[in-house]
């Protein structure tokens, strides 16, 4: 296969970039560079442009062909969207729009997207399947809920084959070290957390007296490599003739943030730095993935998701990164 990926030189994309190399296939990163790394994209080609930008966009398809289209760029901070929501519509819903109208004018073929469990809003509680109500809190997650109503329609109206995977909350490195998540400014847990152990500024924990069973959110998280082979999955099941749907990708388990302090701790030997803010507005308390469809649909199951091995796997990449900053070295 040949895929050209969006958004491949930023954390979720230049791993399944690698994860695409690895099974040899063919892969195009076609990114701005805006929030993402060109180190990251070490894996095939590289194209520099914006999604927004229409010609640059189907030059790009023109000339690489691919078999299909992986969709990651976008931007992906809730309360940045919430601050700048012109920002927000016009990458992740005119981006996204582009890059569609690119592909019927260009030839359609797949189009795998990252959706969002921001889709389901805040009154979620318990193991959330795709069914349940979407209902999004913030700009970012109506972002991805409109993003899902064009695919639909372009399905109708233009035969545009696409699945939009619903991340619950992605996490971990490659298991090399080679790559991992580096956001600027990290809104993420683990890494925050993992920062925290450098910097011995305490991290903060937001919300001690939610209704579970010690007080603190509980989330699914899931490992980026398992998130990486399901976007390869749903291109191939497409290229078979697989129906156009919105699929989960979760572990269905949940683990609080009191549970994930004690795992760095385990994993690190190292006392985590903390401290205990009021709830911020929004959070649920929890929101874990039913994720049956998942392996129906695409025959997937998490593989590289406990625990331990999300954060091994984000320590091994965060000692990495901040040895880099600190000696303002390229990562090797
Ligand atoms: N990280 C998570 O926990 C999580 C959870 C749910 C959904 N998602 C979704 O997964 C996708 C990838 O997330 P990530 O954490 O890898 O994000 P990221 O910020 O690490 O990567 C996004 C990449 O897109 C590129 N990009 C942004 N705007 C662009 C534009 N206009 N044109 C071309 N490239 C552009 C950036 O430069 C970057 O390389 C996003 O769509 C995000 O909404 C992420």
């Amino acid at each position: 296969m040949n895929i050209l990926v969006t958004g491949g030189a930023g954390y979720i994309g230049s791993h399944t970039c690698k994860y695409i190399a690895q099974r040899g296939h063919r892969v195009v990163t076609y990114d701005n560079l805006e929030t993402g790394h060109r180190e990251m994209v070490r894996f095939g080609s590289f194209e520099y442009g914006d999604i927004r930008d229409y010609a640059r966009l189907r030059q790009v398809i023109a000339t690489h062909k691919p078999d299909a289209v992986i969709h990651f760029a976008s931007r992906i901070s809730v309360g940045e969207s919430v601050t700048d929501p012109g920002l927000y519509y016009d990458t992740n819903v005119a981006g996204s729009l582009t890059i569609m109208r690119v592909l019927r004018d260009e030839g359609v073929r797949p189009l795998v997207v990252s959706g969002s469990a921001a889709v389901y809003g805040a009154s979620t509680e318990g193991v959330t399947s795709e069914e349940a109500p979407l209902a999004p809190i913030n700009p970012y997650g109506r972002t991805k809920l409109i993003l899902e109503w064009m695919l639909a329609d372009f399905a109708k109206a233009y035969g545009l084959p696409w699945m939009a995977l619903r991340y619950f909350n992605a996490a971990g490195a490659d298991s090399e070290g080679e790559i991992g998540e580096w956001h600027e400014p990290e809104t993420h847990l683990i890494p925050n957390i993992l920062r925290a152990l450098f910097t011995k500024k305490p991290f903060f924990l937001f919300g001690t007296d939610y209704p579970t069973p010690d007080g603190t959110c509980i989330r699914d998280y899931i490992h980026v490599q398992d998130l990486a082979a399901a976007h390869v999955l749903a291109v191939q099941h497409l290229l078979h003739g697989a129906a156009n749907q919105s699929i989960n990708l979760g572990t269905g388990q949940g683990t609080s943030i009191r549970e994930i302090v004690t795992a760095v701790q385990a994993v690190t030997g190292k006392q985590v730095p903390y401290e205990v803010k009021a709830r911020r507005e929004g959070d649920p308390a929890r929101l874990v993935a039913y994720a049956a469809r998942a392996k129906e649909c695409l025959g997937w199951e998490p593989k590289a998701s406990s625990i331990s091995n999300i954060i091994e796997t984000a320590w091994l990449w965060e000692q990495k990164r901040l040895r880099r900053d600190a000696c303002s070295l390229p990562l090797s």
